[in-house]
Formats: C-alpha cells, structure tokens, sequence
C-alpha cells in the first residue's frame, strides 16, 4: 500500500459554465472504469454548475487557487471555507502561473495551504524549476527550498500532495524524461522525508504537457503517483486516456 494514485485536471481560465458541465459530465461518464482519483479544477465561475453535474459521485471537485483568510475585504479572491462550502475537497496552490503572474512567494503559498488545510481541504502544492535554473544544476536546491518554504508545519499526506511541474514542460509539449522527472520526485520525496518524517507517504504527481502517449512510461516511473494536468483535461477523451494510464488504486 503506497500514496493514493491521482489524475487531476486543472482548467486553468478556460472554458463557460454550459461547456464545463458538459466535459464533466463526460469525466463522470467514464469515472467508474477509472483505477484512480480522477479529480477537476475548473475556473471559479463553473464550480457551483460543476460541483451540481458531479454531485456525491467518485470525480473530486477543486479549486485553482485560495486565499489565506477566510472572509474580508479582498476584492476578487475567493477563500478556502468558500471552495468547500460549494463542494470542493482540494484546492491547488503555488502553481508556477500563480507564482509568476500574481509574484506569489513561498511564504504566501504556505498560507494558502495552511488555509486549505483549515478548510477542511486536500492542499495541492506546486513546486517546480525554471529552464535557467535547470541549466543552471540548480533545480535540486530550487525544490528543497519551495518545500520547506510553501509545504505547512505539521502537514500530513493525507490533507497534502505535492504536484512536480518542471516550468518548462507547462504548455510547451515538452515533458521532463523519465530520468528527470525519477530523479526530481525522488528528491521531493527525501526532502519531505526530512520534514516530516514520513516522505513515502505522500503522493507526488508530474505535471508538464502529460498526454495520453506519456502518461503509461509516467505513471510506472518510481515515486510518481499521478499527474496535474493542464492542456489535455480540456477534452475528455484525452483526459480519460490518461487515467486510463493509471495502474490500480493503491489507497
Ligand atoms: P499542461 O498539461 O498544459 O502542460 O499544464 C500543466 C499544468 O500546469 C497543470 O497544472
């Protein structure tokens, strides 16, 4: 019995609420063959529309993104209390669009999960590092050093995964080998060993360009226990493929 197995389909901004329903309505219609927590992100707009379509059924619901506090004067964000009460059970934070776009630190994304995890909700924490750091042999100190800055004291593996998207495989079709993404799960997992002492315990998911035809050589690399997914969980098919991809639940 290892960490539970998850595909996670983050929408990012697209889509509207009539064709959010439809491509969840889709997910569901194939969940039950699925051997893997299938859950979806979709944009805030569509989460109440989502979570009628998906009601108590086996496709989780998540948010994108969450703020640190649960009510007060912040204009256009949306707290983790309001992500469960409309039915989410996860919410993704630091994702690398959020910490480029919106300038969000480690600190700030620790918040965020400390928040999710206050919540009531699974934290699905981004780490990742850029081309230059890569090149640069820095992307070992980069992922120890997000993982102690945005990863809460205390977190446990089952309020918490942490989702590995190298910077530059996010949209560009390019995807991490299997000797670097074996080798960057296996630093996470030491890393979260050394915080909490119970590293094997988390799931670790892959997130860049994963598509049905990388999904299967993916998900039988050591230490790789999933994946978030951007591009391909737009069309269902594709997104079913690869859950499809999915060795058995090993919950
Ligand atoms: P793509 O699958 O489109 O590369 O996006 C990955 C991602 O950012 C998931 O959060």
């Amino acid at each position: 019995m290892g960490p539970q197995h998850y595909v996670i389909g983050n929408w990012k901004m697209n889509g509207l609420v009539a064709g959010a329903c439809a491509l969840a309505r889709a997910v569901l219609a194939g969940a039950p063959g699925c051997a893997t927590q299938l859950a979806l992100c979709p944009p805030a707009t569509s989460l109440g529309a989502v979570a009628a379509v998906l009601g108590r059924g086996p496709v989780m619901l998540g948010g994108q993104d969450c703020h640190p506090k649960a009510t007060g004067a912040h204009t256009g964000d949306v707290s983790a209390e309001m992500l469960a009460d409309v039915g989410c059970g996860l919410v993704v934070v630091g994702h690398s669009e959020r910490r480029t776009n919106h300038g969000e630190r480690d600190d700030l994304v620790r918040a965020k999960a400390e928040a999710a995890h206050r919540a009531g909700l699974v934290a699905v924490i981004c780490v990742g590092e850029t081309l230059a750091e890569r090149e640069a042999g820095r992307t070992r100190e980069i992922l120890a050093t997000q993982l102690r800055g945005s990863v809460p004291a205390g977190a446990t593996a089952t309020r918490t995964i942490i989702a590995y998207e190298p910077v530059w495989a996010i949209g560009t079709g390019k995807v991490a080998t299997p000797a670097q993404a074996a080798e960057a799960h296996g630093w996470i997992r030491s890393e979260l060993d050394g915080m909490t002492g119970a590293g094997g315990a988390f799931s670790i998911l892959y997130g860049g360009s994963v598509k049905p035809e990388n999904a299967t050589d993916l998900f039988a690399l050591p230490g790789v226990d999933g994946a978030l997914v951007g591009g391909a969980s737009l069309d269902a098919t594709q997104f079913l493929g690869i859950a499809a991809a999915a060795p058995r639940r090993r919950a």
